[in-house]
């Protein structure tokens, strides 16, 4: 594994850290605790240092998930939260950037995490408006100074979003989280820009584009009612799995897994601090953990080859 710094926070983080959307279960079916704790076993036994959840992901059903696995281990491991929405039921949630609810959200965290601390509290996904919120950032920082959160980050929502990433130190958050990939390389142009003025960390979020960039799905593949990728991600679905697989034939080279490469893709990127892929077992943390050791070169190529 690799380590390197998230910005200025002083976090070293593994350049492979696990997404856990999934656990909340939006991604075709629930976990167990004892499939939860495998996974995370697998990515500690893999040097993987650094996660990724959510308020919403259930209702701090991925938090209280990981809480339990890493009862007795939270030393080792770098935690990454979100706050904002409150969830109902799947695909279906309330946005709630009021004060009070951050910090109620806040506190709910640390429960579900049976943590006292967070090392980075994420705006998650709000809109413009909601993100200059009276009083937002001041209660925030409050619960900073008493020591409940570490370092605060913004996940931005479209991967454009250079307000609140231009934003970013003004409201004394150190760390962006967006969606980039081989798909969707947007943040290329002002996002990664404006983090490397402000040294700010990047997390590459979704750099699977959402298990696509796998290659193990082709076009007019469907999924089950209760995956995400069947209730959100029609639109552009095909079209997506059409340009995966020109891609699949045009730049991965032989003999490598297109998701390891993807993601090595995305970590030959200067501005990019780690990647998050989410994960759904023990065997894709240890495939994406070997992406790591994959140098791919800034065209893509694998510098053996
Ligand atoms: N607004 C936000 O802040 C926001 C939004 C989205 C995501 N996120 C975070 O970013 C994380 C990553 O994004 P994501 O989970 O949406 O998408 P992703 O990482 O692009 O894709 C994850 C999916 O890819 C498949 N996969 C993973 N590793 C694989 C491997 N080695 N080989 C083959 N398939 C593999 C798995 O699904 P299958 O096996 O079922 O194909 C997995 O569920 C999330 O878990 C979450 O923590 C944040």
């Amino acid at each position: 594994m690799h380590y390197r710094n998230l910005g200025r926070t002083g976090l070293k983080i593994s350049v492979i850290g696990v997404g856990t959307w999934q656990f909340g279960g939006e991604w075709g079916r629930d976990f167990s605790q004892t499939e939860v704790d495998a996974i995370l076993a697998a990515a500690r036994d893999c040097g993987i240092n650094f996660l990724d959840t959510a308020e919403c992901y259930g209702d701090h059903l991925s938090e209280r998930f990981i809480g339990a696995a890493l009862a007795g281990q939270r030393d080792r491991w770098i935690i990454a939260t979100k706050f904002g929405h409150h969830f109902h039921e799947s695909f279906r949630r309330t946005d709630l950037f009021g004060p009070a609810d951050v910090v109620k959200q806040l506190d709910d965290s640390l429960r579900a995490l049976r943590t006292d601390y967070i090392d980075l509290l994420q705006c998650h996904s709000a809109k413009d408006e909601q993100f200059r919120t009276e009083g937002l950032w001041e209660a925030l920082l409050k619960e900073k100074a008493k020591g409940k959160v570490r370092h605060l980050g913004i996940s931005i929502s479209p991967n454009t979003n250079v307000y609140q990433t231009d934003r970013a130190s003004f409201v004394g958050a150190e760390s962006i989280q967006v969606v980039y990939n081989r798909l969707q390389r947007e943040p290329e142009e002002k996002v990664f820009p404006s983090c490397h003025r402000q040294n700010l960390g990047v997390l590459a979020r979704v750099p699977l584009a959402s298990g696509f960039l796998s290659g193990k799905y082709k076009p007019g593949a469907t999924f089950a009612p209760n995956d995400v990728r069947e209730a959100w991600m029609k639109k552009d679905r095909d079209a997506k799995l059409t340009e995966v697989a020109r891609i699949a034939a045009a730049e991965v080279p032989a003999g490598v897994p297109m998701a390891r490469w993807a993601l090595a893709w995305c970590l030959r990127q200067p501005a990019v601090t780690a990647v998050i892929p989410g994960c759904k077992s023990p065997e894709q943390v240890r495939d994406n953990a070997a992406a790591a050791g994959l140098d791919i070169g800034q065209n893509g190529h694998p510098q053996s080859a």
